[in-house]
């Protein structure tokens, strides 16, 4: 074989070989067949061994054949890294391509829940006729859920609340913020000396059966307001004042005659809702109206319980289910929405 053959070989091996690489990798790899690594020689150093070999008249030709060779193979390598290059690059665009056409896709975001919306609704309007908030636990001893509130032990009354009762004896999941009456008076009336302008948001429970107008759990509104001439009168107009800035001027409002065994004389508080659809007389219980508040004048025993005078003070109070209230507003006709968690509702707010 004539000395130069052996590289003919493999300048067309090599040149075969490199056309079917199609990737950087597979150029490293050809690359380290034919021009060695760090650690192993390639196929062109061990063909330049063979140059020891040659005779002295052989040498110039061998050797002038062999940079020929490197220098054929070190620009095709060139030109053939490019061409992948190109080749990878338009792969991996058309891999991640954007339809720019295509409709976006809208990041979710956090809300608040309707009922949170709406408790800071109230909670304003009641802030600008002065009213602050004060907090009351939601465990309550009986004592303060009843027995303060004119029900002792065995009143009949305390049927009007289907009771959650604690295992601890004594404890009880609050039925009403009105047992929060009795702390913010003994807290805020100084031994029944200062006057009293609160509300109590919070969650209430109770043993019911579930409907499109009653849940097991459910906020109140509880309001109380105690000072030196404290009338009916009052209360009304801080309730219409109220229907006006959550429902708007035109809305009507109905005060019932009522029983509360903390208050004397007690209320109910109905807003006209109608009676078009079945929905709606359902709702109602075929009345059209739909009952948002109870409320009264606070009773004498418990005044004297949250530390007053009733000689000298007087005080109105009344609860107020804000979901109940919400639902004429924003037009849900099912309580039960509000604590179902079901997320086609809760996006709507
Ligand atoms: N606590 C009563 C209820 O839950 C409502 C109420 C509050 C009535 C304050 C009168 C005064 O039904």
């Amino acid at each position: 074989m004539a000395s130069t053959d052996r590289l003919d070989q493999i300048e067309n091996e090599a040149l075969a070989a490199l056309s079917a690489a199609d990737s950087a990798v597979a150029l490293q790899t050809w690359q380290g067949t034919y021009f060695g690594t760090k650690r192993s020689k390639g196929a062109l150093d061990e063909a330049m061994s063979a140059l020891g070999g040659l005779s002295k008249e052989e040498r110039p030709a061998f050797g002038k054949r062999a940079n020929e060779v490197k220098q054929v193979l070190t620009a095709a390598l060139d030109a053939r890294a490019q061409q992948v290059k190109e080749v990878e690059l338009e792969a991996s665009i058309s891999a991640g391509a954007i339809d720019v056409t295509l409709p976006g896709v809208p990041p979710t975001r956090g809300r608040l829940h309707p009922s949170t919306l709406n408790l800071r609704r109230v909670k304003n309007i009641f802030a600008r006729m002065g009213f602050e908030v004060y907090r009351s636990p939601e465990i309550e001893t009986d004592e303060h859920n009843f027995g303060l509130l004119n029900m002792p032990d065995e009143h009949p009354a305390r049927d009007m609340w289907d009771t959650f009762y604690l295992d601890q004896p004594g404890l009880v999941l609050r039925t009403h913020t009105s047992p929060g009456q009795i702390r913010s008076m003994r807290e805020l009336g100084a031994d029944g000396t200062q006057p009293v302008r609160v509300i109590l948001p919070g969650m209430v429970y109770r043993y019911e059966q579930v409907t499109a107008r009653s849940e097991m759990q459910f906020n109140q509104v509880e309001g109380i307001v105690v000072g030196r001439n404290i009338t009916l009168a009052d209360l009304k107009g801080v309730f219409v004042e109220f229907a006006k800035h959550m429902y708007g001027g035109k809305t009507q409002l109905r005060f019932r005659a009522s029983y509360f065994p903390f208050t004397e004389p007690s209320v109910e508080i109905d807003v006209y809702w109608g009676t078009a659809t079945e929905r709606d007389r359902m709702i109602t219980k075929g009345t059209g109206w739909l009952e948002i508040a109870g409320a009264g004048m606070i009773h004498p025993t418990v005044l004297r319980n949250g530390g007053y005078d009733p000689e000298q003070w007087s005080g109105f109070a009344f609860g107020m289910g804000p979901e109940r209230a919400a639902m004429r507003l924003l037009g849900i006709n099912d309580i039960r929405y509000f604590w179902q968690n079901d997320l086609r509702f809760l996006e709507q707010f």
